[in-house]
């Protein structure tokens, strides 16, 4: 059988092997994927172990994307530019670091909401690390510009900074995206905002809304957020947060299988978790 896992703190609540054992189950292969509790203080040992047991492949999450950079033998270029690494590659015991985030983002926008970012303005809010691989996917596919806010200003501008060098990118405060929200054709939540418990809050306002605007949340826990449901009565295109989840995973298991990933099949599997 050929292991595969994700490492995480806490990690108890991973949709993960749901979604991963029911692929290699769809292709019929001879594989699995386990969840693993790595505490702060023995990611290093943990990623060791993979080596000695000789996993193939290993997804990290919270809070260990980026010490676990420092474990590795060859970060990927779109990796060492997003400065977090969610997927592990062991070809014989030389390790590879991917970021499959943000890649998986623009799939999952592409399949499910029909929308290719190049050529066009954009609006993200958040600057965390989730926004991170976000913003630089959506640069490296060709937006005109990228206008990232953020409550603190700073991160937002160093953000912006970070993915200057593929799409012009400006950091801004929350207020400042009056003068720029009817140029963009999508919004994408990055941020906690709207996240279970909070379900009834909102990352901005939504009264300009309108239907030739795309809306996308991050946020996956509620399925639909209030922003999304908020802007569907404005007639606005929606795409939602398990879709970024669900094509880091597809991405994931085809740098690990080479086999394209049963995606239909990982959906149905992680919806029926939901459940
Ligand atoms: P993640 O890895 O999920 O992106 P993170 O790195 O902690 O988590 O980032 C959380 C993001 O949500 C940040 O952009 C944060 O804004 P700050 O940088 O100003 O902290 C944003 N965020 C969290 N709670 C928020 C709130 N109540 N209002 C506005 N923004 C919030």
């Amino acid at each position: 059988t050929v292991m595969h896992g994700v490492f995480g703190d806490p990690i108890k609540h991973s949709k993960s092997p749901i979604m991963h054992n029911r692929a290699f189950r769809e292709l019929g292969l001879n594989a699995a994927y386990a969840a693993f509790h790595i505490l702060p203080g023995q990611l290093k040992d943990a990623v060791a172990g993979i080596r000695a047991l000789q996993f193939r492949g290993v997804n990290v999450t919270i809070p260990h994307k980026l010490e676990v950079m420092d474990y590795l033998d060859e970060i990927d270029e779109d990796a060492r530019a997003i400065g977090a690494v969610n997927t592990i590659v062991n070809d014989g015991g030389k390790l590879t670091g991917y970021n499959t985030d943000g890649i998986g983002y623009v799939r999952s926008l592409k399949e499910e909401a029909g929308f290719s970012a190049a050529g066009k303005k954009v609006l993200l809010l958040g600057a965390g690390g989730a926004a991170r691989g976000v913003a630089y996917a959506l640069a490296k596919e060709g937006a005109s510009a990228v206008y990232i806010a953020n409550r603190t200003v700073s991160k937002a501008t160093e953000l912006a900074d970070s993915i200057s060098a593929y799409a012009p990118a400006y950091g801004m405060s929350f207020d400042e995206t009056i003068d720029i929200r009817n140029d963009v054709e999508l919004v994408v939540n990055n941020t906690s905002v709207g996240m279970h418990p909070n379900v009834d809050e909102v990352p901005i306002d939504t009264s300009w809304f309108h239907d030739r605007l795309t809306v996308s949340d991050l946020v996956y826990n509620p399925l639909v957020t209030r922003l999304l449901r908020e802007a569907e009565a404005k007639g606005a295109k929606v795409h939602g947060g398990l879709g970024m989840f669900l094509y880091q995973g597809a991405y994931a298991f085809e740098y690990w299988t080479g086999r394209e990933a049963p995606v239909a099949a990982m959906r149905e599997a992680v919806l029926e978790a939901f459940r």
